[in-house]
This record gives structure tokens, sequence and C-alpha cells, in this order.
């Protein structure tokens, strides 16, 4: 029996012309819902801190430094890719550049990222144009022709960048927050304001996705992290519209995967946008949060990023249950429910990738 294609794939076909390593690649291939001979894997911040090649590179520059050089960029990505043998690799870059091109100073201190927060709805009209902040980033593409150059020709390059909603909440809290309560206040007080500023991230983030299609990317990964704060009625209301609208101009033939964390009640509105891949954090059931998308969306994650960070034998149980539990299914790709941690073991990482292709190789003819 033929695959059936996921409905966005399914009107577009290998639309970009990709080489066929790369169409066929495990990772396109599990996007599209495509049998493949091993479960694809990757991991969310496969390039970080807990490997000692990337704090190498960090002595010499400053994260946001490291950023805008494309080499360094590209260095960090495939090292990463390599190490772990994953099947694609990520960008490096960061979410939070955009909003920083968008007239909002950023710098990451001590304890995470600090942006000048957006004081009140005029702030908001004073943001710079959008299509212009994009193209200030020509770095992130640059970074990704570098990484899709230094790649195996079957190891796509993933490309990414915020959901408006998370670039939103960040532009007006300032920095990481617990209860939302600016961003909250000002979707509901200012919703015309709340409309303008979506609209022009959506714009932008759009503007910065197809400069790294163009330059090589061939899947796309929005984060929406903050999502989860939301209430399902305004998640739908007022941050839903704005990322469907960037699913749907992602360019034609390129899978798009979005992930929200601590999001299992959004799940459903996440597969909605028309989104290829829907990524699970580590809350819900992989199998469970499955049967609700159906099978005609292919689905990311969930292992708990701390888990890595257990004894071996217990790691490798729970990574077999996860795998177990799915098995069978088209359109799995392994892959943590968050980021990796920087405590991880590099070894235990890479034996982690090692497992999964050894657990789900199988025969495809
Ligand atoms: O391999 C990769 O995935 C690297 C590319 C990448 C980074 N950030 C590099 C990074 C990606 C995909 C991101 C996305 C990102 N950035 C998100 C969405 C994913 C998520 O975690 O929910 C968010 C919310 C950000 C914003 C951000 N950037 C935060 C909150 C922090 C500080 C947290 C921390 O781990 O220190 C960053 C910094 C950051 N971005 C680092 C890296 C490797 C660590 C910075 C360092 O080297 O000191």
């Amino acid at each position: 029996m033929p695959d059936a294609p996921r409905p966005r794939l399914r009107q577009a076909g290998n639309a970009r012309g990709l080489p066929a390593a790369l169409w066929h690649s495990r990772l396109l291939a599990a996007c599209r819902g495509e049998a493949t001979d091993a479960t694809p894997v990757w991991l969310m911040r496969q390039a970080g801190r807990y490997l000692p090649p990337y704090r190498a590179l960090r002595s010499r520059l400053a994260f946001l430094a490291l950023c805008r050089d494309p080499s360094a960029c590209a260095e960090a990505a495939l090292t990463a890719r390599a190490w772990l043998d994953a099947d694609a690799s990520i960008v490096f870059s960061d979410i939070l550049l955009l909003l920083e091109a968008l007239g909002l100073p950023l710098a990451f201190a001590g304890d995470g990222p600090q942006l000048a927060p957006l004081a009140d709805a005029a702030a908001v009209d004073r943001l710079r144009e959008p299509r212009q902040a994009a193209a200030e980033l020509g770095f992130v593409a640059e970074a990704v022709r570098r990484t899709v150059a230094g790649s195996p020709p079957h190891i796509p390059c993933i490309g990414f960048a915020g959901a408006p909603f998370t670039l939103a909440a960040y532009a007006l809290e300032g920095g990481a927050s617990r209860h939302f309560l600016r961003t909250k206040r000002f979707l509901h007080a200012e919703p015309a304001a709340w409309h303008r500023l979506c609209s022009r991230l959506a714009e932008a983030i759009s503007a910065l996705v197809a400069a790294q299609v163009d330059a090589g990317a061939a899947a796309i990964q929005f984060f929406d992290s903050w999502a989860g704060c939301l209430p399902r009625a305004d998640y739908r209301e007022h941050a839903w519209p704005y990322l469907a609208d960037c699913v749907r101009r992602v360019p034609a033939g390129i899978p798009v995967i979005v992930f929200a964390a601590g999001a299992a009640h959004l799940l459903d509105l996440l597969a909605a946008t028309g989104a290829d891949v829907v990524g699970i954090d580590s809350g819900p059931e992989l199998a469970a949060a499955w049967d609700r998308l159906g099978p005609e969306v292919a689905v990311q994650g969930n292992l708990d990023p701390a888990l890595l960070l257990a004894p071996w034998d217990r790691l490798r149980e729970r990574t077999r249950r996860l795998l177990d539990s799915v098995r069978g299914r088209r359109g799995h790709i392994a892959n943590l429910g968050h980021g990796i941690l920087k405590e991880t073991d590099p070894h235990q990482a890479r034996a982690w990738v090692a497992y999964i292709h050894e657990a789900t190789a199988r025969c495809t003819t």
C-alpha cells in the first residue's frame, strides 16, 4: 500500500526540488508519514553547553557573537550532529534575535535572556519594519548555507523561528516569567495592539523562515515554548491564528514541525495549524497524544530530558517503552520533550541516539 502523504505535503510534493538523498532522508520521510529504515532522531538544543566542543567555542565567543558568526554557528551545529549521529542538524541561532532586529535590545546575562520590554501599545508601532528586520539577520541564512554545505547529503538542516505568541510574550515580559501577567494583561486590555504586534511578528517570522529555506533549510520548526501558559480558548483566539499564518506561509514542499511546551491541552490546535509534525513535550504519553491527533499527523518527542541523566539501564528501558508504545505507526521522530540539559553526559546522549537506531532498525522493502 502506498504511503499517504500528509495534507500540506500532499499538495506540494518535492516542490523545492530537493536532492533525492534529502527528500528520502529519514527525517523528511517521517515528516510525510512514510516508513523509514529506522526511526529518525535529533535532540532539541543538540548544539549546547553539554558538549565540550561547544563550551570551547563559547570560551572564545559570547553567545550573541557566536550567533552572528556563520562559520562558528555551522561548526557548532555540525559538530553536535556528527557527535550524536543525529538524523538532522538544526541551524545554530536563537529565537530572540528577531526581537532584537525589530528594535528590542537583547542581552544574555548569567540567568537567561533579557530584552528591553515593550512599554505600551504605542511601542508596538515603533517596532522596525518586519521584512527589514528579518533581512538584518542575513547571518542566520548564511549559517544555514554553511551548515548544509558541511552536512552529509542525507542529513537535512532544520531551520527555525519562535512562534508569534512566544515572541510577543518575550517582548512584553522582557525575559522569563512565571505568570505572564504583562502578556495576559496586554492581550486582554489592548486587543488591537496585540493584533498589530502578532501580525508584525508573523510577517517578520515568515520572512526569516523564507530566507532559511532559500539558504537550504529542508524543514522548519516553530517553537511556541510559552504557549502552555494560555488557556485553550485564549490560545485559539489570541495565538493560534498567527502561528497558523506562519505555517501557511512556509514555502511549499518544506515540512513544518510545531512545538509547544506544557501544551497537552493545545495539541489538536497545533495540528490544526496545518503542521506536518507536532512536537510533544514530556507531559502526555506519546501514544495517547498521537491517538488524539490521528494518524494523518507525524509526532516528535517526547522523552523527559532529565532521563538522559538517569543510569543507562533505566534510560534504555524507558526509551524502549516509548518506542514500543508507537511501534508499527509511521511518522515518529524521536526527540526529547524539551531541550537537552547542560548536565547531560555527551556519551550518554550519543548512546541514546544509537540505541534508537538499533531498536527501530527495520527492513523497508
Ligand atoms: O542545537 C540547537 O537547538 C541550538 C539552537 C537553539 C538555541 N536556542 C541556542 C541556544 C534553538 C533552537 C534555540 C531556541 C530557543 N531559544 C527557544 C525555544 C526552545 C525552548 O527551549 O523552548 C527559546 C525559548 C530560546 C530563548 C533562550 N535562548 C533562552 C531562554 C536561553 C537561556 C537558557 C539557557 O539554556 O541558558 C537561550 C540561550 C541559548 N540559546 C543557548 C543556546 C545553545 C545557551 C547559551 C549559552 O551558550 O550560554
